[in-house]
């Protein structure tokens, strides 16, 4: 119980200390959030979005799994995505994966994790995507660490992929949507410079047309 019990003294020593650098702190974020970007992350203890970008409670709208996967099913994903791009409009989406990541390393070896190994599959999906470029370069951390980048590649990818993003930049030609990786070894966060907001480097089958060309509605058959 002692551990738990330390959350909980740590959370008034958080809000005693927020008190006495910003008194209006707590006044100001109960009325409404406007935070400028979405972070979709790993669930890694190690990757906390707010820590490693300086960033307080209202500035980030975060989404995390295992392994900052988008996966074009998840519900939870989508929903996230949805009401951080249209209700909220957020200015920039990160997708930012990190060096030493349980994920990436469970979808390049064959050890069974239970669950689990159904979610790593889309990770194993990339990894057959890319498996020609990964095999030049030696195995271990080399091969890992760009396998890590080329996944968040792949994201980045399938997120501007979305109705969602693509929907939103034919209105307002945001957001940004970036590539990151965290190295949990210095801190450091890598940019990955595939930053976009438009659909030019889009494969053609997945570019869709404004909304205001989508044909007239049916009517029912019948109807
Ligand atoms: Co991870």
């Amino acid at each position: 119980m002692k551990f738990i019990e330390q959350l909980l003294l740590q959370n008034r020593a958080w809000v005693e200390q927020k008190g006495i650098e910003d008194p209006e702190f707590f006044n100001r974020l109960s009325e409404v959030q406007t935070p400028k970007f979405l972070w979709i992350g790993c669930s890694d203890s190690r990757v906390p979005a707010n820590d490693i970008t300086g960033t307080n409670p209202g500035e980030i709208f975060v989404h995390r799994n295992i392994a900052n996967m988008v996966v074009h099913t998840d519900m939870s994903m989508l929903s996230v995505l949805d009401y951080a791009v249209n209700v909220l409009e957020v200015r920039h989406v990160i997708v930012c994966g990190h060096y030493g990541c349980g994920g990436i390393r469970a979808a390049m070896g064959h050890k069974q994790f239970g669950l689990i190994d159904n979610w790593i599959r889309h990770i194993k999906d990339v990894y057959r995507i890319h498996e020609d470029e990964l095999k030049l370069i030696p195995e271990g951390r080399e091969r890992e660490n760009r396998f890590t980048e080329i996944n968040v590649v792949e994201q980045v990818f399938d997120l501007v992929e979305t109705s969602i993003i693509q929907n939103a930049w034919a209105k307002r030609q945001l957001p940004f949507v970036h590539g990151w990786v965290y190295d949990i070894h210095n801190g450091l966060i890598k940019c990955l410079k595939v930053t976009m907001n438009d659909n030019a480097q889009l494969p053609e089958v997945y570019r869709f047309n404004p909304p205001s060309q989508v044909d007239e509605v049916q009517t029912r058959p019948g109807h």
